[in-house]
């Protein structure tokens, strides 16, 4: 049973699949469509939301150090995903990666988590978008009800409609067509960063030197009764829980990681790229480097604006401007962070749409899912299924609940990521592999342990629910996705069967 537990899909065969007529995709993007796609999903909530609450609640103006931690993290793990993504160029992601050298269960669980990390995180980024729409009608005089302003603000029901609202009509234009949301993207990716840029040249002049003391603000204990609410590695080793000091960097640093979320959904666009072997690595690497420079500048200035403990935690960004007297500013923010999110979630989605894709094109998930669209090539099924789901739960769901889930859920499967590299280069040394990764295995093990570091900053209760995510990916692999797993079937490829 073990040997089919961890069959695993030989690469050239995951290849050969996306040459299948009726189940490819477009080949139409370039490193520099990577690079904005790259930028355009992962400059999001995590900046324009999360830094000014980890700055209140976690690390003060040491919230700056966090990003660069949470950037080390993530750019030791795309350094892996690089060499994979330029390796086994097909759609899915660490999910593709993982079915080429671990097998077929550890891919599974791979491509279950991915399904979590996305879809929740699409919920979230709408979420936060709809508060920022709010907060602009607000200015303009024109209040919602707030029945059908989300969960968060409503007694008893309430439906966020705006971000539902937001994830059907993205859906729509994802089901039309790669080309039409690639072009979308850059233009909002472009209002995002001069907006970005606004926050950092413009803020620089209303820094006060004295707000940056203490840098790093002296711990604090939180009140007893935390419990499952604490980081798991303070439960473990009995510390008491705290917050700010050296800790809460790393606690602010597991919980900012949201903020670089989507650089491997890089990786997933393989398949529809013109040269995968020669401009995946540059767009993962070059997307992630441009957003850390930006966010630590960001924070620093942010922090530097306002005393951390004034911050605000909804729109933090644009509330230090109104603070320092610039409400002008502060509504070309609150605009621009709006536009900006609508990437986010249109990126996210499209992420979660092709893993869903590429795991019904293997037989793990029923393969209707897996014929493409003959007029738009898009997989228009998982599209839409997808997009009805996330958009009733970005309606009920509340965004502080789900962050912390879609952390863990990444930090993982960069850890199958990182193992893999190791993996796949004893079992197929002869593969072409445009990027390497240095140092192997030092790096990859590096890369290990710096994402179980974060998630056991993570609090307790955020395990216990990934715990549950996946026993519920167990269920479902052995109920369904073992038996009709192509690779079980013995389908030979090319395949006419659907
Ligand atoms: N990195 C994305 C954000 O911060 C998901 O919204």
């Amino acid at each position: 049973m073990s040997s089919t537990l961890f069959r695993t899909k030989p690469v050239e065969q995951s290849i050969a699949d996306t040459e299948e007529p009726e189940h490819a995709l477009r080949k139409s993007l370039s490193a520099l469509d990577l690079t904005v796609f790259g930028v355009g999903v992962v400059i999001g909530t995590g900046i324009f939301v999360l830094t000014g609450t980890v700055a209140k609640n976690n690390a003060g103006p040491a919230t700056a150090l966090a990003f660069v931690v949470a950037g080390v993290v993530c750019a030791l793990a795309a350094l892996c995903y690089a060499e994979f993504a330029s390796t086994v160029p097909v759609a899915g992601s660490a999910y593709t990666f993982s079915y080429a050298s671990l097998g077929e269960l550890p891919a599974w669980i791979i491509g279950w988590d991915l399904v979590l990390e996305f879809a929740l995180g699409t919920a979230v980024v709408a979420v936060g978008w709809s508060g920022y729409i709010r907060s602009l009608l607000d200015n303009a005089g024109w209040h919602m009800p707030a029945a059908l302003g989300g969960r968060d603000g409503a007694d008893g029901f309430g439906f966020d409609i705006l971000a539902a609202a937001l994830v059907l009509v993205i859906t729509g234009i994802l089901v039309v067509g790669m080309k039409l949301s690639a072009r979308v993207t850059s233009v909002v990716v472009a209002v995002k960063v001069a907006v970005v840029l606004v926050v950092i040249i413009a803020g620089a002049f209303f820094v006060k030197a004295g707000n940056y003391d203490p840098f790093i603000p002296k711990s604090q204990p939180v009140e007893a009764g935390g419990g499952l609410h604490s980081p798991l590695i303070q439960l473990l080793v009995g510390w008491a829980p705290a917050n700010f000091g050296v800790m809460g960097v790393f606690t602010a640093a597991s919980i900012v990681f949201f903020a670089f979320i989507g650089f491997d959904i890089v990786a997933t666009a393989a398949e529809e790229t013109r040269n995968p072997q020669r401009d995946m690595p540059r767009g993962i690497l070059a997307s992630l480097f441009i957003c850390t420079v930006l966010y630590v500048a960001v924070s620093i200035v942010v922090t530097g604006m306002q005393k951390y403990s004034e911050l605000s935690v909804d729109a933090p960004l644009a509330d230090a401007f109104k603070a320092t007297g610039h409400p002008f500013f502060s509504g070309v923010i609150s605009f621009g962070a709006a536009v900006g999110l609508t990437t986010v979630c249109m990126i996210l989605l499209l992420g979660q749409t092709r893993v869903f894709f590429a795991m019904s094109r293997d037989g793990l998930l029923p393969r209707f899912f897996s014929r493409v669209h003959p007029r738009f090539k898009t997989p228009h099924r998982p599209t839409v299924l997808l997009g009805v789901v996330i958009a009733v739960v970005a309606g009920f769901t509340s965004l502080s609940e789900l962050a912390e889930l879609v952390n863990i859920g990444t930090l993982f499967a960069f850890v199958v990521v990182a193992i893999s590299v190791i993996i796949l280069r004893r079992s197929r040394p002869d593969l072409p592999r445009a990027f390497r990764t240095p140092w192997v295995p030092v790096l990859p093990v590096v890369s290990v342990c710096a994402s179980l570091w974060l998630m056991l900053n993570l609090p307790a209760e955020t395990w216990v629910r990934f715990g549950i995510w996946m026993a519920i990916g167990f269920v479902v692999y052995f109920l369904y996705g073992r038996t009709h797993s192509r690779l079980a079937r013995g389908e030979e490829t090319p395949s006419t069967s659907s």
